[in-house]
């Protein structure tokens, strides 16, 4: 039998998405040597292959067919799209492609030492590594970082292991454009996936347990997305829950229960996405006394370190909001604190994009949370119906609202609704972050016409000073 091959290192990076990549990077950049792992043909993770790139890529498609049709309104009529799939996968793939293979390039360009394969602690010393050939290796490290991120969360009741029952990674493989599709879970994925079939042509049935969209997201957010999926989805059924899958010739038999839904009804494919679950099993946790919560996350200090000091946790697998921003933000706070430069990783302001049609997206503070915890707040809202710039681009129904402490001014949370509010919310971080008052944003002169003027006029809306629109002072 051949001998394991050793391969010493200074840091170990297990796991090689949007957390890991950047985290041996950031490492490398400040000079240690650094080992990084994954099971992908390049690092990139669920965001490049999975997740993010080829859903955005998919997601333009969508508004862009969604856009030819409002153009008959403003007197441009397209005809009906003519839709080649396999030519909108080799879009996708090609810019999946073009994004891990930059990332290969820039590993190569820092002296990464890339090993392709599984890991597995075998103590809190060493991992072991087991290559797509079956080769092991052995990687004893100084310092590891625990990036191994997430997998769709699937019940054991509706696993039917049948093609057309599919989690957000088949869905976006876009095999067909099924007639009749459900989506179960009215979640970020649920929305953006179901907003891609029903423009590629699908008959979406949204099923979701509790009251409305996207729970947890302030509710005058979610209304005009909920309006437009009315007007682009089959059916939507609140509260309402599936009970059973059964597969059959003539498609996937759903029998569920909730207000005004039919108990049973046929789909071509159902999708699932009520959450996803740490990936913190089978990676030997137990043989580094690591004990990940009930949820499966690993828990972690504000630097990312684990109970083990040395071992690091970045990522979906170190707790919510899973987002890859988020994880590359605590890659970095890991890296600094490795190379002895002490670090923290500020949560205050972490922005959330829902990329539907419309997009939402807030930061800091929202007023939900405001209301939970009984904290004081003055909010504003300005509406996009009075904006120049959103009524030219035919897209009115948009709010920018801003949350702030009624005695400081202080801006805590910013949220937005509207077309390219996902681009428009770098802005509320950079006020949240900077702790910046409604009056200085006020202040700032913002170029006309533009949707970024709606974050200034919100924040005069504080002091009823927004000059499109006019608020009656009471006597
Ligand atoms: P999610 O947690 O966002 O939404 C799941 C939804 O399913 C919830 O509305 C929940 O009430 C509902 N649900 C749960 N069990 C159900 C059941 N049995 N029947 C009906 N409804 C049920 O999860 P999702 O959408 O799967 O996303 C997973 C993670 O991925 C999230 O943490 C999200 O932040 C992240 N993500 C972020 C994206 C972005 O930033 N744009 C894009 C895609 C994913």
């Amino acid at each position: 039998m051949a001998e394991e091959e050793i391969v010493e290192t200074e840091l170990v990076v297990l796991g090689g998405g949007p957390g890991g990549y950047p985290a041996a990077f950031a490492a490398a950049d400040r000079g240690i040597k650094v080992t990084l792992i994954d099971e992908g043909i390049t690092p990139g993770g669920v965001c490049l292959y999975r997740g993010c790139i080829p859903s955005k890529a998919l997601l333009h498609i969508a508004h862009l067919i969604n856009e030819t049709k409002e153009a008959k309104a403003w007197g441009v009529h397209f005809g009906e799209p003519e839709i080649k799939l396999h030519e909108i996968r080799d879009y996708k793939n090609q810019i999946v492609s073009k994004m891990t293979e930059g990332i290969s390039t820039l590993c190569k360009s820092r002296g990464i030492n890339l090993i392709r394969g599984r890991g597995r602690f075998s103590s809190a010393n060493q991992i072991e590594v087991v290559t797509e050939d079956g080769e092991k290796k052995g990687v004893p490290f100084t310092h590891a970082i625990i990036s191994t991120g997430s997998s769709p969360l699937i019940p054991e009741a509706l696993d039917l292991k049948d093609p057309r029952v599919m989690d957000s990674t088949a869905a976006l493989e876009l095999e067909d454009i099924p007639e009749r599709l459900l989506i179960i879970g009215a979640g970020v994925i649920g929305l953006e996936i179901g907003n891609i079939y029903s423009a590629l042509g699908s008959q979406v049935t949204l099923v979701e347990m509790t009251a409305g969209i996207l729970p947890g997201v302030d509710r005058d957010l979610t209304g005009p997305l909920r309006r437009q999926l009315a007007s682009q989805f089959q059916a939507m059924h609140f509260k309402t829950t599936v009970k059973e899958l059964k597969a059959g010739d003539s498609g996937i038999t759903v029998k569920m229960e909730g207000e005004d839904v039919e108990p049973e009804q046929i789909f071509d494919r159902v999708l699932i996405a009520i959450g996803r679950r740490p990936n913190s099993k089978e990676i030997g946790l137990e043989n580094i006394e690591i004990e990940p919560d009930e949820k499966g996350f690993i828990t972690i200090d504000k630097r990312q370190q684990t109970s083990q000091t040395h071992i690091y946790a970045i990522g979906d697998v170190a707790g919510e909001p899973m987002l890859a921003h988020k994880a590359t933000a605590e890659a970095k706070v890991a890296a600094c604190m490795i190379s002895g430069k002490p670090a923290e990783f500020d949560r205050i302001a972490v922005p959330s994009v829902v990329y539907t049609d419309p997009e939402i997206a807030w930061c800091g503070l929202t007023e939900t949370e405001a209301r939970k915890n009984k904290q004081k707040v003055n909010v504003s809202r300005f509406p996009w119906a009075a904006s120049g710039r959103a009524q030219s681009m035919s897209h009115p129904d948009g709010i920018t609202k801003i949350i702030c402490d009624p005695d400081t001014e202080r801006i805590l949370g910013v949220g937005i609704v509207g077309s390219g509010a996902g681009e428009l919310i770098a802005e509320g971080v950079v006020a949240v972050k900077s702790s910046m008052t409604a009056r200085e944003l006020a202040e700032c002169v913002h170029p006309h016409p533009t949707l970024s003027e709606t974050l200034m006029e919100s924040a005069e809306a504080i002091f009823g000073q927004a000059t499109h629109t006019h608020r009656k002072k009471k006597l």
